[in-house]
């Protein structure tokens, strides 16, 4: 039994030695100490010996046993070491290698233009106010003399939120706020979101982006409006464009008008982005209503106003030649990259 016993015992180990992975320790452990392994096979027998004989094989058994098992753990610990050198070699960084440079973010084309506009008039001596883009009612309409069944209120063409409260159709109700909070000489502008229920297609999205102006002082009149058009329309497309103002209608100016200015791809010529015309239409415009004045304690008299808003998106478009307005509001990385 003890010649037996140290036959298994050098064959163990010598099993563990060739061993090369944690499962064919696995296995070796269940040939010799599993519960039908060559270790627990000799235990059962040992009832088969003497009393006398019984401790003494016992104790060779149970010294067998504990040899395997802790030549079997120390061998685990050698491939489990092995396999950690072997995963950290693999997952070495390669410190020289050269790194690329970090791209840096820009603002959105639209943001640019608001940035530059708002540059332009902060020069002029504007203070720039900001406005809501939930409204009630009042400050969208009434309050800007459109009448109860004018179309900009028909529930096609706004978001109602209720019968009261509406999603900006435009940035004009910046000017009530202004007169509701200030006295003459009044002059401000103000940029954000406006929101119109329009199908989305190559020129409309259903929120979009105005810049509105607002003067009231003494001794305003169209020419001082023009004068500024004029200068802001070339700011942005260079000093050879020219505009044309066609007579127009807004409740909340009188007279109104819509100013066009000369197609800054073809110079006038007409091409496909102007449809041959020559003109690219940029925004509506006039002297405000002497009614808004009067419903503001503000002698017309005195003092007269003038206001303008302009659409923001058609200007990166033109700017840069982008034809379809959904491009700006897809994150198209590539198409942002290249309007820095
Ligand atoms: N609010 C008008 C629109 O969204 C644009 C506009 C026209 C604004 C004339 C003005 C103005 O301030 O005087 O179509």
């Amino acid at each position: 039994m003890k010649t037996k016993t140290q036959e298994i015992l050098s064959k163990a180990l010598k099993e563990i030695e060739k061993a090369k992975t944690k499962q064919e320790l696995f296995g070796v452990n269940t040939q010799f100490l599993g519960k039908s392994g060559e270790i627990s096979e000799l235990m059962r027998n040992l009832r088969e010996l003497t009393a006398e004989e019984r401790p003494k094989i016992g104790a060779i058994l149970n010294e067998c046993r504990e040899q395997i098992d802790s030549a079997i753990r120390y061998k685990t610990k050698q491939i489990e070491n092995k396999e950690l050198d072997a995963k950290l070699m693999n997952e070495q960084v390669d410190v020289t290698i050269p790194v690329e440079p970090k791209k840096a973010g820009t603002l959105h084309p639209i943001s640019q233009v608001q940035k530059l506009l708002m540059d332009f008039f902060a020069r002029k001596g504007f203070t720039i106010k900001s406005g809501t883009d939930v409204e009630t009612d009042y400050y969208c309409f009434e309050a800007l003399n459109v009448p109860k069944d004018h179309p900009a209120r028909d529930a096609h063409d706004t978001f109602y939120i209720n019968n009261e409260i509406v999603l900006r159709t435009h940035t004009s109700p910046t000017q009530i706020h202004t007169l509701e909070s200030e006295n003459p000489p009044i002059k401000m502008m103000s940029t954000g979101v406006t929101y119109r229920f329009d199908e989305m297609d190559g020129t409309h999205t259903p929120s979009f982006h105005q810049l509105e102006i607002f003067v009231v002082d003494e001794n305003v009149c169209m020419a001082d409006l023009k004068g500024i058009i004029e200068e802001m329309v070339k700011f942005l497309f260079g000093e050879k464009t020219q505009i044309r103002m066609r007579p127009s209608y807004f409740p909340f100016t009188e007279p109104s008008a819509e100013v066009d200015a000369t197609c800054p791809q073809c110079g006038g010529k007409g091409c496909s982005l102007c449809k041959g015309t020559g003109w690219i239409e940029l925004l509506g415009c006039g002297m405000v209503n002497p009614k808004i004045l009067e419903q503001h304690n503000i002698d017309t008299k005195k003092y007269a106003g003038y206001a303008a808003g302009l659409g923001l998106d058609r200007i990166p478009m033109l700017r840069y030649g982008i034809n379809d307005i959904r491009d700006l509001y897809e994150n198209d990385i590539n198409l942002l990259k290249q309007v820095k």
